[in-house]
C-alpha cells in the first residue's frame, strides 16, 4: 500500500474499478481543478484501480522537485507513454546513466553557446515568413511547429528536412494522441495487435525513425563529427570511461529526445503567444512599441535581451496561463513525507503547471492575461514551487535558455510585421495531450503593421 500509516490524503471515491478516470478522461484540466478545490492541497483518488497522488501547493512541488528530490524517480506512467519513442533518453533515463548523459550534454546549452545559436534563429524566422503577406489566413500553431522543428534541426544537429517539417507535427499530433488514450482507457488493446490506429502508429514511429537515423547517418557519413561544434558531434564523439562510444541505440535515443523536446513544446509556446496577443490588443501594441522602439525593424539578438522587460514580461505570462508542460509527474523511491502524510515506494505523485499557475492564492486576477503582473518583481516574490514552466531542481529543463532566446527572437521577428486575429469562428480549445496543445490549431489573419 503506497500510503503509509493511519493518515491517508482525502479524495473522490469515483466508481469502483475506473475511479475517476472517466472525469479525468472527459475534461482533465477541469477534473483535476475540481479535484483540488474540493479535497484541498494533497489528494488521493485512482485511476482504473491504480492510485494517484494530487499535488496542489508550491510547498509540496518545491519538496518533490528539489528538496526532497533524490527520493522520487521519474514515473512509471511517463515512461509508459514516451519509452517507445523516446527510449532511455536525457528526459526518462535515471541514476549514474542520466547523470552521465546531462554532463555530456550539458556544454552544448551553456549561455555562450546558445547565444551563439542566435544567428540561425533569426536568419530561419526571417526566411519562414518572407513569403506572409497581410490579409492572409494561417494556421498559426502549424507554422510555429514548422518554424521551431526547423530552428532546433539546424542548431542542434546543423542538418535541415526540407518539406517534412509539417508531416512532423502531424506525426506528433496522432501519436499523443495514441498513446494518451492508451493510457486512459479502460480496454488496452496490445500494441502489435493490427488495429488501423495501432498500425498507424506503427507507420509514423517509423517516419520519425527515419528522419532521426537520416540525421545521424548524414553525419557519420560525412565523418568530421568532432570538427563540428553541435550537439550531435559532442553525443558522437562522447566516449565511456571505458573509452567505447554510446551504442547506436543510445545515440538514437538523445537524438530523438532533443528532437522532440528541442521543438514541440516552444511550437506551443509560441502558438499561444499569438492567440493571447491577438485577445489582448492593448498588451500586443505596448510589445510593438518596445521592440519596435529598440530593434526598428532589425532581428533581435541575444544582447538585447536585457533590455526588453515587456517582452519577458508577456512570455513569463504566456508560460504561465499555457504552460506547454502542464503536468508532471514523479514516482516515490525512498519513503518520504509531505504535508504530515507518509508516502511508500511505488506511490505516483502528480502536480500541475496549469492548476498552480492559475491559484488565486498567489496570483492576483489569475484567469487574465496581464503581463503586467511581472513588471514590479513579481518573480522574486512568488514561493518556491508556484512558477515551474520549466520544472525544477537537477531535473529542470536543459534547454530553458535555448527555449526562451528562439521564442524571443521569433516573437521580435513577427511581432515587428504583424498582428494577428483569430478567424471568424475558429474554436481555440487547450487538449492537454504530453504537451498543451490547441486541439484544432489557431487560425489566424496577419495584419501588417503600417
Ligand atoms: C518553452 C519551451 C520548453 C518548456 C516549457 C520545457 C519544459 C520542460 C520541463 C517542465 C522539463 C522537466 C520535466 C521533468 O522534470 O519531469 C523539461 C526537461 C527537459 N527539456 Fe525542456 N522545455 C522546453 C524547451 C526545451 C528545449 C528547447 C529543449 C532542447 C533543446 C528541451 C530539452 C529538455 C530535456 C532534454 C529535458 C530533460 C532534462 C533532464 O531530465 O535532465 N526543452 N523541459
Amino acid at each position: 500500500m503506497p500510503v503509509i500509516g493511519d493518515r491517508v490524503p482525502p479524495g473522490p471515491k469515483g466508481l469502483p474499478l475506473v475511479g475517476a478516470a472517466l472525469a479525468l478522461r472527459s475534461d482533465p484540466l477541469a477534473g483535476m481543478r475540481g479535484m483540488a478545490r474540493q479535497y484541498g492541497d494533497i489528494v488521493r483518488f485512482h485511476v482504473m484501480m491504480r492510485e494517484r497522488i494530487l499535488l496542489n501547493h508550491p510547498e509540496w512541488i518545491n519538496q518533490v522537485l528539489v528538496a526532497q528530490h533524490a527520493k522520487f524517480h521519474k514515473s512509471e506512467l511517463t515512461r509508459r507513454i514516451t519509452t517507445r519513442m523516446l527510449g532511455q533518453g536525457l528526459l526518462i533515463s535515471e541514476g549514474d546513466f542520466w547523470r552521465r548523459q546531462r554532463r555530456l550534454a550539458q556544454p552544448a546549452f551553456h549561455r555562450s553557446r546558445v547565444n551563439g545559436y542566435g544567428g540561425v534563429m533569426a536568419e530561419t524566422a526571417a526566411a519562414h515568413i518572407r513569403g506572409w503577406r497581410g490579409g492572409e489566413e494561417r494556421d498559426i500553431a502549424e507554422e510555429m511547429t514548422a518554424l521551431t522543428l526547423d530552428i532546433a534541426v539546424r542548431t542542434l544537429f546543423s542538418s535541415t528536412l526540407p518539406g517534412e517539417a509539417r508531416q512532423v507535427g502531424r506525426a506528433m499530433t496522432f501519436l499523443m494522441r495514441y498513446s494518451l488514450s492508451r493510457q486512459r482507457s479502460p480496454l488496452r488493446i496490445p500494441e502489435n495487435w493490427p488495429t488501423p490506429k495501432n498500425r498507424r502508429a506503427n507507420r509514423e514511429l517509423a517516419f520519425m525513425d527515419s528522419l532521426v537515423y537520416r540525421i545521424i547517418s548524414e553525419r557519420q557519413a560525412d565523418g568530421n563529427s568532432s570538427s563540428r561544434n553541435d550537439l550531435l558531434a559532442l553525443l558522437m564523439s562522447a566516449l565511456d570511461e571505458d573509452g567505447t562510444q554510446m551504442t547506436p541505440q543510445q545515440l538514437h535515443d538523445e537524438t530523438m529526445t532533443l528532437f522532440i523536446a528541442g521543438h514541440e513544446t516552444t511550437a506551443q509556446m509560441l502558438a499561444w503567444t499569438w492567440y493571447a496577443l491577438g485577445q489582448n490588443p492593448a498588451v500586443e501594441a505596448r510589445l510593438h512599441e518596445e521592440l519596435h522602439g529598440l530593434l526598428g525593424g532589425r532581428p533581435l539578438e541575444a544582447a538585447d535581451l536585457s533590455r526588453l522587460p515587456y517582452l519577458h514580461a508577456v512570455m513569463n505570462e504566456v508560460l504561465r496561463l499555457f504552460p506547454p508542460a502542464y503536468i508532471m509527474a514523479r514516482e516515490v523511491v525512498e519513503s518520504c513525507e509531505l504535508g504530515g502524510y507518509q508516502f511508500g515506494p511505488g506511490t505516483t505523485i502528480i502536480f500541475s503547471q496549469w492548476l498552480t499557475h492559475r491559484d488565486p492564492r498567489f496570483y492576483d486576477d489569475a484567469e487574465s492575461f496581464r503581463p503586467e503582473r511581472w513588471l514590479d518583481g513579481l518573480a522574486d516574490r512568488l514561493p518556491a514551487g508556484a512558477y515551474f514552466p520549466f520544472g525544477d531542481g537537477p531535473r529542470r529543463c536543459i534547454g530553458q535558455g535555448f527555449a526562451l532566446l528562439e521564442a524571443a527572437i521569433v516573437i521580435a521577428a513577427l511581432a515587428q510585421r504583424f498582428r494577428f486575429r483569430l478567424a471568424p469562428k475558429h474554436p481555440v480549445v487547450a487538449e492537454p495531450l504530453v504537451t498543451l496543445r490547441p486541439r484544432h490549431g489557431i487560425r489566424m489573419r496577419l495584419e501588417a503593421w503600417q
